[in-house]
């Protein structure tokens, strides 16, 4: 290899390795390797040259680029390492320490029992059935036996929008509603929702709550289907040792109606102080749908019956867990929340 060749790589590796970036090492490639470049000039005078020479200079010229290549490839490689290891010690992260941890959200406890109530329904047979929260008077009231100036209006004074709609006081419109569109036929639901009141609100009563309401309407009916229902569906939410009791009440929009009371289940019903010493918890209302309602839905009473029940469900709730005030459920405080993660 001639003097000049060797001196060319010499001088060529020297600066590759001496590169400290890839900008700089780069410049040195295109300068060594380019079609200026030195070799390039020595290749050019090739054309003169004698067949010998340009033997074995044209294959040293070679060796000479190739090495050169190979340096640089080398030294690129070099380089890209530095800098990802340079990278990986500037963000430096310990992998040992704790991450964070997520609040992972969790079903409302009001939803939770409202999901665990449609499960069990769903199970008998019954559909969800839904109703506008912004109703119309002849639903909220007129359709359901209460005519204007009824006084059981006054138990539920509600939030007027005008003088014909009002926030619903009950999910028992959707009875009305459901029998009207059922035309005639035989209806098997239940209705989740919120209802209001104008009420003073404490520990138990707020101007905003939620009812689990249920209608069945079908040839022989009787209220020995009804008390089967909600054996079934006592035995299901609060053990399955509850048995219920009726207690005559009132409702416009039943005959007979009854107040369904479930034995104490922190007692057994032996008395205790959740039962307020009776054995018995007061749980919902229920009845057999009036032939008023029956009528004004367009069904003749004298060939179908039905039943009807409303539960609150903040009650149902509160007495299932142990909670003492009703505001818990609306305030989303964590703390409160957060004891009902890992029910559903
Ligand atoms: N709607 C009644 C209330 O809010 C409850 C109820 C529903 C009673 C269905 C009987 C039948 O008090």
């Amino acid at each position: 290899m001639s003097h000049q060749l060797e001196n060319i790589q010499q001088e060529a590796l020297t600066k590759i390795e001496q590169a400290k970036t890839m900008l700089e090492l780069n410049e040195i490639r295109s300068y060594y390797t380019g079609k200026k470049s030195p070799l390039a000039e020595i290749m050019k005078g090739l054309a003169t040259a004698t067949i010998e020479e340009k033997k074995t200079l044209g294959a040293a010229s070679n060796q000479v680029k190739q090495a050169i290549e190979s340096a640089v490839m080398a030294k690129r490689m070099a380089l890209e390492e530095a800098i990802i290891n340079a990278q990986l010690e500037k963000e430096e992260i310990d992998v040992t320490l704790p991450g964070y941890s997520f609040k992972k959200g969790t079903i409302h406890p009001l939803n939770q029992v409202i999901e665990e109530l449609e499960d069990i329904f769903i199970g008998m047979g019954y559909s969800i059935a839904e109703g506008p929260e912004v109703e119309v008077d002849v639903f909220n009231f007129e359709m359901l036996n209460v005519p204007k100036g009824h006084p059981a209006r006054d138990m539920q004074d509600s939030f007027y929008i005008n003088e014909n709609v009002l926030m619903r006081t009950q999910t028992s419109p959707v009875q009305a509603r459901t029998l009207l569109e059922a035309g005639g036929k035989p209806v098997k639901i239940v209705c989740p929702g919120k209802v209001y009141r104008r009420d003073d609100d404490d520990a138990t009563h707020s101007h905003q709550f939620t009812q689990f309401e249920g209608l069945v309407v079908d040839k022989h009916i009787t209220m020995s289907d009804l008390k089967g229902t909600l054996s079934l569906l006592m035995q299901k939410m609060f053990g399955e040792n509850r048995r219920i009791r009726f207690k005559p009440s009132y409702f416009p929009f039943t005959e007979p109606s009854v107040e369904v009371d479930v034995s104490c289940f922190k007692c057994g019903g032996k008395g205790c102080s959740m039962c307020k010493h009776t054995g018995w918890i007061e749980v919902l209302g229920a009845g057999m749908v009036h032939p008023h309602v029956l009528k004004a839905c367009g069904y003749d009473p004298e060939v179908y019956q039905g039943f009807a029940f409303g539960a609150g469900i903040e009650r149902i709730t509160m007495l299932r867990y142990g909670i003492d005030d009703i505001r818990h459920f609306y305030t989303n405080d964590y703390r409160f929340l957060k004891q009902f993660e890992g029910d559903r």
